[in-house]
């Protein structure tokens, strides 16, 4: 059954989902606490609802859109922005003392790049290990992800924390933990070793602090901010993305997407 109020909002919410991929082409069904979760399945959180697709279907949703469905590659030269760039400003000596006097605290930020990605797996449960039957397993507490700003120069984390506040509303400094107040089951195929994840819906944001004067400003530090699309699903909290399984025949298990192993 499709539910279409759920697909109408999360079409609006992921927005310019391609013209040709309508609901029922999207195929859902509502989730439900005694649906397992197959391998091939993925589930869809976030505005107050959650839908179980086929993993195929979510991917062609993601394609559809503009997001990359890995992280960006970090800018390295961007990032390790020095002190001893040149200002990029033609100052005299007396314009220099005032602005010392009236504008040596002045800020400013500039917002370079946005990127809307699909973030690395997050884990949701222990990793299990199938044998020649498939194993569940279930959500577990304690598992934790956060949006983070990473800095270089002469940055203050804080103001850089405020000012994106003051600007695109999203608050740096959240953190998420998961909770078994919803219990969600999953399973693993025969001979797998398989985890529970989130993939998590990112945007990344690169700009840089100017200081001094307005006209006259100079380039004091960069920052990179990613942050995570907030998800709901009655009294949980939790980021927004698809939960889903990741399963290899290896032990120890391996990030699906990302590099890092799981625990
Ligand atoms: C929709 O999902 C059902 C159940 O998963 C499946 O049997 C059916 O083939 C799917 N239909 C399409 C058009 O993908
Ligand atoms: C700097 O300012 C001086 C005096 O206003 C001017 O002659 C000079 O061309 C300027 N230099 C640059 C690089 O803009
Ligand atoms: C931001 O998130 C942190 C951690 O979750 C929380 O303590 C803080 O109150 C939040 N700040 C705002 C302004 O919402």
């Amino acid at each position: 059954m499709v539910s279409s109020r759920f697909l109408s909002l999360f079409i609006l919410s992921v927005a310019s989902a391609a013209p040709f991929l309508t609901e029922g082409d999207l195929n859902s069904t509502a989730w439900t606490p005694d649906h397992v979760l197959q391998p091939h399945e993925v589930i869809v959180y976030g505005e107050g609802r959650m839908e179980v697709m086929h993993v195929d279907t979510y991917n062609a949703l993601m394609a559809s859109q503009d997001r990359l469905t890995d992280v960006p590659e970090v800018d390295e030269s961007f990032l390790e922005f020095a002190h001893n760039d040149p200002p990029n400003v033609n100052i005299t000596e007396s314009d220099l003392q005032a602005r010392q006097f009236s504008c040596t605290a002045t800020r400013a930020m500039a917002t370079d790049k946005t990127y809307d990605f699909v973030g690395w797996d997050i884990q949701m449960s222990r990793v299990a290990q199938a044998g020649i039957t498939p194993i569940d397993i279930t959500i577990r507490n304690g598992y934790t992800t956060s949006n983070t700003v990473q800095v270089s120069g002469n940055t203050d984390v804080n103001w850089i924390k405020d000012t994106l506040k003051t600007t695109f509303g999203v608050n740096y400094s959240r953190q998420w933990t998961t909770s078994i107040d919803i219990s969600i089951k999953a399973t693993v195929s025969p001979h797998y070793t398989g985890v529970m994840i989130t993939k998590p819906l990112k945007t990344r944001r690169l700009g840089r602090v100017l200081q001094g004067c307005p006209g006259s400003f100079k380039q004091v530090g960069t920052f990179q901010a990613d942050s995570h699309k907030v998800g709901s699903y009655g009294k949980i909290d939790w980021v927004a993305g698809a939960i889903a399984i990741c399963q290899k025949k290896q032990y120890p298990l391996t990030f699906c997407n990302g590099n890092g192993q799981f625990i």
